[in-house]
């Protein structure tokens, strides 16, 4: 039995076609390509709300706190953004913690998850008074209670528990099959919940789980929180008291045609596994909120036909959207001005990065596309600029905030200076 195929346009009603020009909200995209230049991540403020709320209310019988996943989309706007419409932070290390503190975050809705939190890190986490230090391994439990120690301060912390469940998604982002970094067993668990006496100065009260990112269906979800729910009524029976279960991010977004499972599906599967359990709820969506609030405009600089193939050598590469190349993903393309009538060809696009695996699609049918035309690539609102890098010194892009008919350059296009600033040459070179 075929899976029902949602069309792709129901996700992403705020980049559409208006008379044939590609708009995110109210703003010709064109217009934005031409004024701020390409490459250019453009990002809609009023997606980014919606897809909040609507997680928000899904749950809203739990009443969960949301953390934003800085790590999908680190910008100070989004996260400003996030933040007015009540949106907590979950943090990975202490630059994203100081993006958060910077836009006037509550440090009460802050979360840490990381399995290498620094000293530096642990201390400014605890000196910021955050909501809790999500811990990876007992190494780490030590570490952070030997700190508060010093600090003479009592540390609210959530073990992250691995689990064991395995999701179907690229094998780099699942995070919770035995054999991962992330987390910890449930045997090593139970015996540091048995001995908290060892560490007068944590409140030990959190639990912490994140299967893995992009996934499409609840199952895995169900399997993980049914586990862990389990393991917690287990503990509360041996006196133990636990307050709080976050429950990661994870939710899958369509890119193609994937049948994703909507908020009301991922609530309609976990919610009896919740519900009348005394625990605060703690979400981490990253990818769902921003995936599709996110475009990447880049241009065509040439059309290269050889061998029989037909390339679009274009201005965004590897360095600017690396899941393509790193993931093989799948990132759908558009032109800005739309394409009835024109031809179909097949397609590499790839960019100016000296790797062969610098590509944003393969073997791609697109429109007949010609010299200098801009063109879109979706759902790459997440973890798009926050994995860029200066490869090959290509400047990193520009971001641009669009709501209604306004837009705003939220980041400025990094120049060829800021790409030497921090460097010298030593006398003796
Ligand atoms: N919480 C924790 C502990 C995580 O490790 C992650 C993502 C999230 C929450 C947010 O997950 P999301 O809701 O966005 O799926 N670069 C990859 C994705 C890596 C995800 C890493 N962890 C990609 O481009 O697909």
């Amino acid at each position: 039995m075929g899976k029902k195929v949602l069309p792709v346009k129901l996700y992403r009603h705020e980049i559409r076609y208006r008379s044939g020009n590609l708009y995110c909200e109210n703003v010709p995209l064109e217009k934005i390509a031409r004024e701020v230049g390409t490459p250019v991540y453009v990002y809609s403020k009023k997606t980014i709300l919606e897809h909040y709320r609507k997680l928000k209310r899904a749950l809203s019988s739990l009443n969960p706190l949301v953390c934003f996943s800085v790590k999908s989309n680190s910008n100070l706007a989004v996260l400003k953004t996030l933040a007015r419409a009540g949106s907590g932070f979950d943090v990975v290390s202490g630059g994203e913690l100081y993006r958060a503190l910077k836009i006037g975050a509550d440090p009460k809705k802050i979360v840490f998850a990381s399995v290498g939190k620094t000293d530096a890190e642990i201390r400014t986490a605890i000196q910021k008074g955050i909501f809790c230090l999500n811990v990876e391994s007992l190494p780490e439990l030590d570490r952070i209670e030997e700190i508060g120690g010093a600090l003479e301060k009592t540390v609210r912390v959530a073990l992250r528990l691995n689990p064991e469940v395995e999701a179907l998604t690229h094998h780099y982002v699942q995070t919770a099959k035995s054999e991962s970094k992330f987390g910890i067993t449930f045997t090593e668990a139970r015996k540091i919940f048995y001995h908290l006496e060892a560490f007068p100065h944590l409140l030990l009260r959190g639990v912490h789980i994140h299967i893995g990112s992009q996934i499409l269906e609840s199952r895995p979800f169900v399997t993980a929180v049914r586990r862990t729910v389990s393991f917690i009524e287990d503990l509360r029976k041996n006196g133990i008291r636990i307050d709080w279960l976050n429950i990661g991010g994870g939710l899958g977004i369509v890119y193609s045609n994937e049948r994703a499972q909507t908020p009301e599906e991922y609530a309609r599967a976990i919610l009896p596994l919740l519900r009348k359990r005394k625990l605060r709820i703690i979400l981490e969506p990253g990818r769902f909120i921003m995936g599709n609030s996110g475009v990447l405009l880049s241009r065509v600089i040439y059309v290269k036909r050889q061998s029989g193939k037909n390339f679009l050598i274009v201005d965004a590469g590897m360095n600017d959207l690396i899941r393509p190349s790193l993931y093989g993903a799948y990132h759908e393309i558009l032109p800005l001005k739309a394409s009835d009538g024109r031809q179909k060809e097949t397609y590499d696009v790839v960019g100016p990065v000296c790797e062969s695996g610098d590509f944003l699609a393969k073997k791609r049918k697109l429109p007949t596309f010609f010299e200098g035309e801009s063109f879109a690539v979706l759902a790459a609102g997440a973890y798009g600029f926050v994995m860029a890098s200066n490869y090959n010194s290509r400047p990193r892009a520009a971001e641009v905030l669009v709501s209604g008919n306004r837009f705003e350059i939220v980041r400025r296009r990094e120049t060829i200076q800021d790409l030497v600033r921090g460097e010298r040459i030593p006398r003796w070179v």
